[in-house]
């Protein structure tokens, strides 16, 4: 979709971010809205819900032409595996302008950011609460493959699963 760029967050669209977030994961534990700003002021959290110490953040924005703020998505390193790995944090686009490859850009673009820090690994965890089969058949496509599943312990009914790409393996969208 070339109406749509991809740029960093920056003071001017974090709000517009934390309530689209805030809007798309309502139901979660952890309000995303802790790591996007942090993002900004390159302060470390304690992740409530792992108990990981999360730092490195940075979040990018899905800007619209006409629309503005519409999608936006992460990267961040935790202190359990920081030596290996970066990690994809809060990603979503809003519901009026999904299925027009906005995702898809939004993901393509952290994959190519992760590649620069030098990490063995970009890893990503999705439960299965949202509708997981896209965000599961666009990081499939992508080569990142799920590693692990287990039951979500907030809500025993959804799993969690624990995808992994190999980022120093070529890479390419099928
Ligand atoms: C997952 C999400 C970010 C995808 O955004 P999007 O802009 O719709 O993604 P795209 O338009 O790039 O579509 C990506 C792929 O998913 C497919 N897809 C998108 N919506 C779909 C749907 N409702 N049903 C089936 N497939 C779908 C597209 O066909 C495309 O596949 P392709 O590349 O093989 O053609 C968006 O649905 C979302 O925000 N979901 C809620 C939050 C969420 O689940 N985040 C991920 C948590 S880890």
């Amino acid at each position: 979709m070339n109406d749509v760029l991809i740029e960093p967050l920056s003071t001017k669209t974090v709000d517009k971010v934390c309530s689209l977030a805030a809007s798309l994961f309502d139901d979660e534990v952890q309000s995303p809205e802790i790591e996007i700003r942090r993002s900004l002021s390159k302060k470390s959290y304690v992740d409530t819900f792992t108990g990981y110490t999360v730092s490195n953040i940075d979040y990018w924005v899905a800007i619209h032409s006409a629309s503005g703020t519409v999608g936006f998505i992460g990267l961040y390193e935790n202190n359990t595996d920081s030596h290996e790995a970066v990690w994809i944090g809060w990603f979503g686009v809003h519901p009026d302008f999904r299925r027009k490859g906005i995702g898809s850009q939004l993901l393509d673009c952290v994959i190519e950011r992760a590649k620069e820090r030098n990490k063995k690994y970009l890893r990503v965890y999705t439960s299965t609460y949202f509708a997981e089969e896209q965000a599961l058949h666009m990081y499939k496509k992508r080569g990142i493959q799920i590693k692990k599943t287990e039951q979500y312990e907030p809500e025993p009914s959804l799993d969690v699963h624990y995808l992994e790409l190999l980022l120093t393996a070529k890479t390419s969208v099928q």
